[in-house]
C-alpha cells in the first residue's frame, strides 16, 4: 500500500449538498488525500449530467488543497483498487443509511478485503439534508439554497431561469 493513504467518497451527488460537504471536508482531515467518485448513473430521476455533477462538485471542494474529482460507471472496488485506496468514506444520517451502508460495506469489503469502509456520523447541523429532497424542493420552486455549496445553487438559479425563459 503506497505512503499516501487515499480515500474515496464515491456517490452520486446529483446535487452535491452541504450535507456531502460536511463528510468530504472531515475525510480530507483524515486523510492525506480524498477523491470525490462522482457515479455516472444515478438510477434515479437525475437532475444534473455526470459531467455537470463533477463541475459541482469541483467548485464545492475547491477551498480542499488535498481533494479531487473523478466520475466513474463501474464497480467501486475496482475504483478503489486500480486508486490504491485505503478506505472509502461515507456519511451516516439515520438508520436507513446505516443499513444500506452497512450491507455495501460488506459487500465492498468481500470483494477488496484490503479497502475498508469508514463511516462518518453526519454533523448535526446538516443532517437532514439529502439530495433527493433538494431536488424535490427546488423542482416545486423552494429556495434550496442554505442547503446545498454556493455554486449549486448558483447553477440552480441558473437552471430556474432558462426553465422560465424557455
Ligand atoms: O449517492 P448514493 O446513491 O448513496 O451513492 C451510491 C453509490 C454510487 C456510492 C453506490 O451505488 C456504488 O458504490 N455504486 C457503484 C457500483 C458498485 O460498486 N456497486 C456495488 C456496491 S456493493
Amino acid at each position: 500500500m503506497s505512503e499516501v493513504r487515499t480515500a474515496i467518497c464515491p456517490g452520486t451527488f446529483d446535487p452535491i449538498t452541504c450535507g456531502h460537504l460536511d463528510i468530504i471536508e472531515r475525510a480530507a482531515a483524515l486523510f492525506d488525500r480524498v477523491i470525490v467518485l462522482v457515479a455516472a448513473d444515478s438510477g434515479k430521476s437525475a437532475m444534473f449530467t455526470p459531467e455537470e455533477r463533477r463541475e459541482l462538485a469541483r467548485a464545492a471542494v475547491a477551498h480542499l488543497g488535498n481533494v479531487e474529482v473523478d466520475g466513474f460507471d463501474g464497480l467501486l472496488v475496482e475504483y478503489a483498487r486500480r486508486a490504491d485506496a485505503a478506505a472509502v468514506v461515507k456519511g451516516l444520517r439515520s438508520i436507513d443509511d446505516f443499513d444500506r451502508e452497512r450491507q455495501m460495506a460488506m459487500m465492498n469489503r468481500r470483494m477488496l478485503p484490503e479497502v475498508d469502509t469508514v463511516l462518518l456520523v453526519t454533523s448535526p447541523h446538516v443532517q437532514y439534508i439529502s439530495s433527493s429532497l433538494v431536488r424535490q424542493i427546488w423542482a416545486l420552486g423552494g429556495d434550496v439554497g442554505e442547503f446545498v455549496p454556493g455554486p449549486v445553487a448558483d447553477a440552480l438559479r441558473r437552471k430556474r431561469r432558462q426553465l422560465q425563459q424557455g
